[in-house]
């Protein structure tokens, strides 16, 4: 546990809403531990989909900052997930990023754990230890259509009461029926709350992202408006409902543990996000037709998806120092999707490919400018809203404890 950082209140004074955030928050090392601790580890992460891990003893690694999570498939068909620190002297059990394991046997001195976490067996430990005290930490999981979500943190609200609400919007999809097509990440020098504020804005995606722009009707509010009509009757076709959900904002019931769902409208031409505006694989779950839409799917504060009618994208942004970030992008299509057959995956990845390496270039950009002694924040625009409900939820994250605590189980 880190203590609480010596700069912070002094920087959350010099905060003002309507403003960027001050050059600190991106800068210190103290924020950054203080930041793993406080919103990383008692946030819901989205850690992978079942279909990773179908077998007994398949297991994915979820790291970010200094934590490691195991997420493992047990003997009963479960999905579970613990630390990856073993009980002994704290080394590091599993150190490949996914793969498949009988038990999990401690590389330092070949203590072994059941899938489930208990400690099967020390070497050498006198007749009276107990290796029932001594089993893996556990990790909170939640499943939602396939997808998987662990917590660190056993106060942190439940996601169930938002996810019910989801559940029926995203039914259409199959999301339990999805393989991973394609993964890829992309490293940023900056710090993980750039990478987040910049995926929850599309003031930047004129100026930014020309191949999207030109399919996405979402950096132009007013071209947008325009096109919901014709949307709403295609996705009725489609077999969506055209019902939005927002249990994000600052007066959502559960601000911390909420989820988002909204689509909005492609340009005339296109069925999907491809890059000539033709399918790129097979619909996904019971749809009938293209909707001509992407939808945007929050799930938490800190796990994004973007659904298109014949593919998923989601997108985490892992911090790995004070100002190194991988943006994680992984690609989703139907489960009986067969590569070379039903999809081409560099035609599949190529939107969010060369939409990521702009991201990453304007993110390092803007690290870098934020790294000046002469910055100062500036103010947001009208499509900026959610970078100001992101710093609203980070400072209530990282504010004085009992107010959180208060705030989110209240
Ligand atoms: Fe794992 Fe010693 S640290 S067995
Ligand atoms: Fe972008």
């Amino acid at each position: 546990m880190t203590g609480r950082p010596p700069e912070l209140d002094a920087l959350i004074a010099e905060y003002h809403p309507g403003l960027a955030m001050p050059r600190g928050f991106y800068t210190s090392q103290a924020i950054y531990d203080h930041d793993i601790v406080r919103v990383w580890n008692r946030n819901w992460l989205w850690a992978g989909h079942e279909s990773q891990i179908p077998e007994a003893g398949d297991y994915v690694l979820l790291d970010y900052g200094s934590e490691s999570i195991i997420i493992v498939r047990d003997r009963d068909g479960g999905v579970r997930a613990h630390l990856n620190i073993c009980r002994h002297r704290g080394s590091r059990i599993c150190t490949e990023a996914e793969g498949t394991a009988r038990v999990f046997a401690c590389p330092y001195h070949a203590w072994t754990f059941e899938l489930t976490g208990e400690l099967r067996a020390g070497r050498a430990m006198g007749p009276d230890f107990d290796p029932s005290r001594w089993g893996l930490f556990p990790v909170r999981v939640t499943l939602f259509q396939g997808l998987i979500f662990v917590c660190c943190d056993a106060d942190t609200p439940a996601l169930e009461p938002a996810l019910a609400q989801l559940a029926p919007l995203t039914a259409p999809y199959g999301l339990d029926r999805l393989k991973v097509a394609h993964k890829a990440s992309y490293p940023v020098p900056a710090n993980w709350k750039l990478a987040v504020e910049n995926y929850l804005e599309c003031y930047h995606c004129g100026p930014a992202h020309q191949e999207y722009s030109r399919s996405h009707s979402l950096k132009s509010p007013k071209e947008m408006a325009e096109l919901v009509g014709p949307l709403a009757a295609r996705a009725a076709a489609a077999g969506l409902s055209s019902e939005m959900l927002d249990l994000t904002g600052a007066a959502a019931p559960t601000p911390f543990t909420g989820a988002y769902l909204r689509r909005y409208p492609l340009y005339p031409g296109y069925d999907t996000g491809s890059r000539d505006g033709a399918p790129l694989a097979p619909l996904l779950g019971d749809l009938k037709g293209y909707d001509g839409g992407a939808t945007d799917m929050g799930i938490g504060p800190l796990n994004w998806f973007l659904v298109y009618s014949d593919h998923l994208v989601g997108y985490r942004f892992l911090p790995r120092d004070v100002q190194q970030t991988d943006i994680e992008v992984v690609w989703m299509v139907h489960a009986d999707a067969e590569e070379g057959r039903d999809y081409d995956r560099e035609a599949l990845t190529w939107l969010w490919h060369v939409t990521s390496q702009d991201d990453e270039r304007i993110i390092r950009h803007n690290q870098a400018g934020v790294n000046s002694a002469y910055f100062q924040p500036g103010p947001l625009s009208e499509m900026e809203g959610w970078v100001g409900d992101f710093y609203n939820f980070y400072l209530r994250m990282i504010g004085p404890d009992p107010e959180f605590r208060k705030a989110a189980n209240g």
